[in-house]
């Protein structure tokens, strides 16, 4: 049995797609108790045992607010062990092995250490953030608003992560691994406007705003300074060339080539203007 966590996240979403399509039994986990999936939640450890009793196969994530690997993740993973779970696979973040201060770092090293079978899919930056987390702008003021100068960005489109991890899930052979996942260009913001413009059929421009700016109008949209202190961190690794790596492994696993920028702004143009 395959029991997915963060099934309606961006990415859970896609391997839930996938799953489905081949037929292959698997179950979904929710932090919401009204809900008619298997109860799980990170913050309560109560419901771990349960949830992962007679599971084999684990499809992990951290959501964004859990942020210490050791509070939420140690207690969670042993007794993944003690109920015998077979693989993990985690969803993780590119560069992530020379980044200690990423919680990632800290649950990769505690999965290896269980000595449970792993496979960590380190991810670049999600096309579909641009829905998420920026469309309010996009939509309304036809604006990307973020402080990334004209550092470049290897996009990866999440439904090529789910694609490649259902087949994890599914195949064996990739146990003990780490796959390095990227779109096959590295675009810059100026390129990404350029692009949807393009797509969209209406004049989007990039902002390229100051990091005070950007903090000043997402703290005026809501959002939580925390949150906006790690998006600050994320472009400023984008600005300073950080985030331009393009790796081989997520066409390997596809077998094809990734979806690319171009076909992202095709095929989500409705969500995007
Ligand atoms: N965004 C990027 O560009 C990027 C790139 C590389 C790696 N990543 C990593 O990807 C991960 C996030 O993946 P995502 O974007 O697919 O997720 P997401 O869209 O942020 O969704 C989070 C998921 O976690 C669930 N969740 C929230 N609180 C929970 C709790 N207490 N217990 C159990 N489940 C809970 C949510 O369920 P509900 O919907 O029911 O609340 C939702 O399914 C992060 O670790 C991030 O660092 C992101």
């Amino acid at each position: 049995m395959i029991l997915i966590t963060g099934a309606t996240g961006n990415v859970g979403r896609e391997v839930v797609n996938e799953l489905r399509k081949s037929e292959t039994p698997f179950k979904i986990a929710s932090h919401r108790k009204d809900s008619e999936y298997v109860y799980f939640d990170f913050e309560n450890a109560d419901s771990f045992r349960p949830a992962l009793t007679g599971v084999k196969k684990l499809f992990l994530l951290r959501p964004p607010h859990i942020a210490d690997a050791k509070k939420y993740f140690q207690p969670l993973i042993d007794i993944a062990k003690e109920v015998g779970v077979e693989h993990i696979v985690f969803l993780s973040l590119l560069g992530v092995e020379k980044n200690p201060i990423v919680p990632h770092h800290k649950i990769e090293k505690i999965i290896k250490k269980s000595g449970i079978p792993y496979t960590f899919l380190r991810p670049s930056f999600f096309m579909q953030n641009l829905i998420s987390q920026h469309g309010e702008e996009l939509r309304k003021e036809k604006e990307i608003y973020v402080p990334a100068g004209k550092g470049k960005t290897s996009f990866i489109d999440v439904r090529d992560i789910g694609t490649v991890t259902a087949r994890i899930l599914t195949e064996n052979g990739h146990e003990n691994k780490g796959y390095s996942l990227t779109g096959t260009e590295a675009l810059d913001y100026y390129e990404v406007a350029e692009i949807l413009s393009e797509e969209l059929g209406e004049t989007i421009k990039y902002v390229n705003p100051s990091v005070l700016q950007f903090r000043d109008k997402m703290l005026k949209k809501g959002i939580k300074k925390e949150f906006v202190t790690v998006m600050i961190g994320i472009y400023f690794t984008a600005k300073i060339g950080l985030a331009k790596k393009i790796t081989p492994d997520l066409q390997i696993l596809l077998g094809k080539r990734p979806i690319t920028f171009k076909e992202f702004a095709h095929d989500y143009k409705y969500e995007l203007v």
